[in-house]
This record gives C-alpha cells, sequence and structure tokens, in this order.
C-alpha cells in the first residue's frame, strides 16, 4: 500500500513538473527581444548602434533617403503621429508626410504577438526598390513615398520582435513628462509645451543631470550648443524628442543611451531642466 501511495505521488509529481517546465513556461520571442536595441532602431534602424547589419546592400539606399525610412519621422519621437508634437511638420521632398496612426496608444493596448503582425504586413507596404527620387508634395506625387517600408525586406523577425518590446516598454508616455496644447490640424496645426517635468522632483533630477550629463554637456547644460540651444532650452523647446535621446542615445555621437532610466527619473530630470536659472537658456 505504502509503495503504491509513493509511487502514484511521484508519478504527480513529474507530470506538473514536466507540464510547467515545457509547456506553461516556453519562451517566446518577445522574451528575449531587446528594448534597448528596437528603441535606437525607433530612431534610425540601420544606425551603427543597433545590430543592423552593417554590410546590407541597402545600405546606401537607407542612408541616402534617411527620413522615408525611420519609424521617427513617420509617428514622431512621441508617437502620436500627426497629432503630437510632429502636427506641424509638412512635407519636403526628402520627406514624406506624418502619419495619423497612434503607435503610442497601440503599444499600451495589442499583445506583442498583434504588434509583430502589424509590423510585418507586406500589403500597402512600399518596397525597397520604390524609386524615391521623384517624392514631391507640391506636385502631389506622394503616394508610394508615404507608405510605410514593407519591414520584412529590410529587418529580421528577431529586430522586429526588438521594436515590438520597444513600444510595448520603451515607448514614454509624453503626458507624465509635460502638458501640450495641441492646435489645428497637420500640417499647419501648432504645438504649446509647458509644465516640463510636471510634479517631478527637481532635486533628484539635478543629482541624475550631474551623474550623468554634467560631464559632457557642463554644470548647466551650455557646454555643447545642440541647433544653436543649451540642454535646457532644448529640453524646454524640443521635449518631445530629448527623452528619446536619453533613453537611447544620440546616434553617431559619444552620447550613449540610459536604457533603463524610468519614466519616473525621466521626470525628474525634465523638472530639473525647466529651471532656466540653473540650466539657462
Ligand atoms: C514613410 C512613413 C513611415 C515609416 C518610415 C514608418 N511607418 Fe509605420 N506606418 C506608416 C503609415 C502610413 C501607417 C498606416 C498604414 C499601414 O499600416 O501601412 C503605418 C502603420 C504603422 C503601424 C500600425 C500597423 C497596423 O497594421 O495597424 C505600426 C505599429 C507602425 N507603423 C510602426 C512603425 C515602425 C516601428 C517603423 C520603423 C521601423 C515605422 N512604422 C516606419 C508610415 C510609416
Ligand atoms: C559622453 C558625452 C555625453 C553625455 C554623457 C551626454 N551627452 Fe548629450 N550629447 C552629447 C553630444 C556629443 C551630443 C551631440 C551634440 C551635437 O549635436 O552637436 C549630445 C546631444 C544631446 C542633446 C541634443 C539631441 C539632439 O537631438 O540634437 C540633448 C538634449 C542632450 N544631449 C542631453 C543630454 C542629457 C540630458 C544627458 C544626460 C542624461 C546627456 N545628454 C549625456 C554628449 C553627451
Amino acid at each position: 500500500m505504502k509503495t503504491i501511495k509513493l509511487l502514484s505521488a511521484i508519478f504527480i509529481f513529474a507530470i506538473t513538473f514536466t507540464s510547467c517546465t515545457f509547456e506553461d513556461e516556453a519562451i517566446s520571442p518577445y522574451d528575449t527581444a531587446d528594448q534597448a536595441n528596437g528603441g535606437i532602431m525607433y530612431d534610425k534602424f540601420w544606425a551603427a548602434e543597433s545590430d543592423f547589419d552593417q554590410t546590407n546592400t541597402h545600405l546606401a539606399t537607407l542612408s541616402a533617403k534617411g527620413d522615408f525610412f525611420r519609424c521617427k519621422q513617420c509617428h514622431g519621437w512621441d508617437g502620436l503621429g500627426n497629432k503630437g508634437a510632429y502636427i506641424n511638420r509638412a512635407p519636403k521632398t526628402s520627406r514624406p508626410n506624418i502619419s495619423g496612426v497612434n503607435i503610442y496608444e497601440m503599444g499600451q493596448t495589442k499583445t506583442a504577438q498583434q504588434l509583430f503582425d502589424a509590423l510585418s504586413k507586406t500589403a500597402g507596404r512600399r518596397s525597397i526598390s520604390t524609386d524615391l527620387s521623384t517624392y514631391n508634395p507640391t506636385t502631389g506625387v506622394i503616394a508610394e513615398g508615404d507608405k510605410m517600408p514593407n519591414l520584412t525586406e529590410l529587418l529580421t523577425d528577431a529586430q522586429i520582435w526588438d521594436l515590438v518590446k520597444f513600444m510595448k516598454e520603451g515607448m514614454m508616455d509624453v503626458t507624465e513628462l509635460y502638458d501640450a496644447t495641441y492646435t489645428g490640424t497637420y500640417p499647419t496645426g501648432s504645438i504649446a509645451i509647458s509644465n516640463v517635468g510636471k510634479n517631478g522632483n527637481a532635486t533628484n533630477g539635478k543629482n541624475y543631470y550631474n551623474s550623468n550629463c554634467a560631464s559632457c554637456h557642463g554644470a548647466n547644460g551650455t557646454t555643447l550648443l545642440m541647433e544653436g540651444m543649451t540642454v535646457g532650452k532644448f529640453t524646454r523647446t524640443k521635449a518631445n524628442e530629448v527623452q528619446h535621446k536619453v533613453h537611447y542615445g544620440q546616434l553617431g555621437s559619444p552620447m550613449k543611451g540610459a536604457f533603463s532610466i524610468t519614466t519616473a527619473q525621466m521626470k525628474d530630470l525634465y523638472k530639473a531642466l525647466a529651471n532656466e536659472t540653473d540650466f539657462p537658456n
């Protein structure tokens, strides 16, 4: 009797153990995806800082027509498309229209698999072989150039999963970082940014700045000018963009991303940089 009990206990234990280990906890490609690589790719997927193969035959085309391929150009640093900070970023021969899709919201509401499938669609997407030299918003030759690129021609599945991971876990909710008032409609709308850093903690933000930024940008952010702006002015003017640069780096420069920075830390940093006395224009 005892032996039977013991055997059945072992049997039950073995079944439970096997099903847990080999079925319930199967590793999905999402689990192993790299959020940092996804965030870098969102800026420029073929950048040297990403894991894009730098011998890829399309590299020259991508670099020559960069704004037709950069996710951030069509969807915005804030992921809000033509209803976000890019509400006034009109197209020109060198860059397409901004998309109307809110991909920040998609990242929050769709499953990882749904996002992977959405990014991997081929119908209605633009082939890398499309001639973009004729793109011209003035004459109305825009249909092909405005299309989302066919990513399956350019990226591996693993890289698309990295983008999914970024969309779900790496894209910040900019409404946590600043207030914005959008007026009018694309491409002639406007944005007014206010309340940078919201209820963040300026002291913590200043400490973060001193440890992570001051060595290059100076104690008060005036050492390196970017587009003629100090760090303070840049943040107060382009609050939509700075969060991505701090999170994933300024590609092509020595500034690396703070890949594990949290929204709360970013908010504190913004709060410190909002202060015009500490971080002058
Ligand atoms: C040239 C502009 C352009 C570029 C570059 C671009 N997109 Fe898009 N994207 C669009 C447009 C337009 C749509 C809506 C039509 C569609 O789904 O094809 C879209 C749709 C999407 C969707 C929703 C798809 C769906 O099926 O609902 C996601 C997610 C997305 N883009 C993410 C990205 C990412 C990530 C990148 C960079 C790898 C990127 N896009 C690059 C224009 C662009
Ligand atoms: C290793 C040096 C280094 C560190 C550390 C560094 N940066 Fe930078 N940063 C740079 C360089 C170089 C540039 C590019 C300047 C240019 O465009 O001429 C840059 C660019 C920027 C830009 C402009 C981005 C743009 O789109 O042009 C901002 C804003 C910025 N840094 C803020 C910060 C903040 C905030 C930190 C700390 C979290 C930081 N940086 C850390 C070197 C650094």
